[in-house]
């Protein structure tokens, strides 16, 4: 059990944010399985000020039954000041706020967000003070190890967030530079929690419920994020917390699989219409080729449990 702020978080996996994935009907989707909470995708800071359409609509989300937290991006306190107020105004069902730190994309850290705000420890502290003086919900920051190995300055940016009032900090082991490829450095890591005195959650390579209890010890976290290892399947989440309850871990039936898929691709089309829906639908499933419609999902998904049932 850990907390942020005021909300009780009895389990040891969350759902990871992910732009362009974790939307509103892929959140709900994942709720079934049981993560602590679940993040929106990254929300710009200025789309919010400027009412961009497409901003906006990540940020009108329905009352989840699962703690939801905002990632908003930006560079300037005064600014995440303002989006956590546009933010508050346009949606009552927000129950905590994220900072992102750690997103590698060129359009984003060449504005001075996302990873590149490793580079400077006290804005990072400075940032999260901002959006404290607006808003009374908890206030999270998801980093990096640093911008590149020459400089891990992620001990610094832990201190100066925990100083300006953070609630809770995720990791993911990994510098700028090396975006998303390779191993994350557990060994920088080890023992992380124990020298630190608000909540820790640890993401990368979480694919299996092994790599989560070994990222568990090495780090003493209170839990760890399900990203890419959790797309596509999303019984991950339910067996992390499976193995930490004492239960056997569960296997799905092809046909159990098949009704999943059916269920988010529907989830996906309440939110978006059948064509984005498809679109993003076949990013999630790996799909390639004719998948425009549910009823082409239909087909493909029926034929493949036709050609391996028999
Ligand atoms: C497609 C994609 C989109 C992502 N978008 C975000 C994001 O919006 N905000 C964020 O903090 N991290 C984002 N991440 C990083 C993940 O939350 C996670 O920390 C990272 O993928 C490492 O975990 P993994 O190796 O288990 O995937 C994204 C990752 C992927 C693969």
């Amino acid at each position: 059990m850990f907390k942020i702020g005021d909300i009780v978080i009895n389990n040891k996996v969350v759902l990871a944010p992910m732009a362009g994935i974790t939307s509103f009907g892929y959140r709900k989707f994942m709720s079934q399985f049981g993560p602590g909470y679940v993040v929106t995708e990254m929300i710009s800071d200025m789309g919010l000020i400027y009412g961009n359409k497409e901003t906006l609509s990540y940020i009108k989300f329905e009352k989840s039954r699962l703690p939801t937290c905002v990632q908003l991006f930006g560079s300037s306190p005064e600014n995440m000041k303002k989006a956590v107020q546009i933010s508050e105004s346009l949606n009552p069902n927000i129950d905590f706020f994220d900072v992102n730190m750690g997103c590698p994309v060129n359009k984003v850290i060449k504005t001075g967000a996302g990873s590149a705000l490793m580079k400077n420890p006290k804005l990072c502290g400075d940032i999260v003070r901002a959006m404290k003086e607006v808003t009374n919900k908890p206030i999270t920051v998801k980093i990096r190890l640093g911008f590149d190995m020459n400089h891990l300055t992620f001990m610094e940016v832990i201190n100066e967030v925990t100083k300006a009032g953070a609630s809770l900090v995720a990791i993911h082991p990994r510098t700028t530079k090396e975006m998303y490829g390779g191993q994350p450095h557990w060994d920088l890591v080890k023992d992380l929690r124990n020298k630190m005195s608000i909540p820790l959650v640890v993401s990368g390579n979480i694919n299996t419920v092994e790599d989560a209890v070994n990222a568990l010890k090495i780090t003493g976290a209170d839990a760890v994020m399900a990203a890419r290892g959790a797309v596509g399947k999303p019984y991950l989440i339910k067996n992390i917390n499976n193995y930490f309850e004492g239960k056997d871990v569960e296997l799905t039936s092809l046909v159990e699989q098949a009704n999943l898929c059916k269920e988010l691709a529907r989830n996906l089309i309440d939110e978006k219409g059948e064509a984005i829906a498809m679109r993003v639908f076949r990013g999630i499933a790996r799909l390639s080729g004719e998948l425009s419609t549910y009823d082409d999902l239909n087909s493909i998904i029926n034929d493949y449990i036709e050609e391996n049932l028999n």
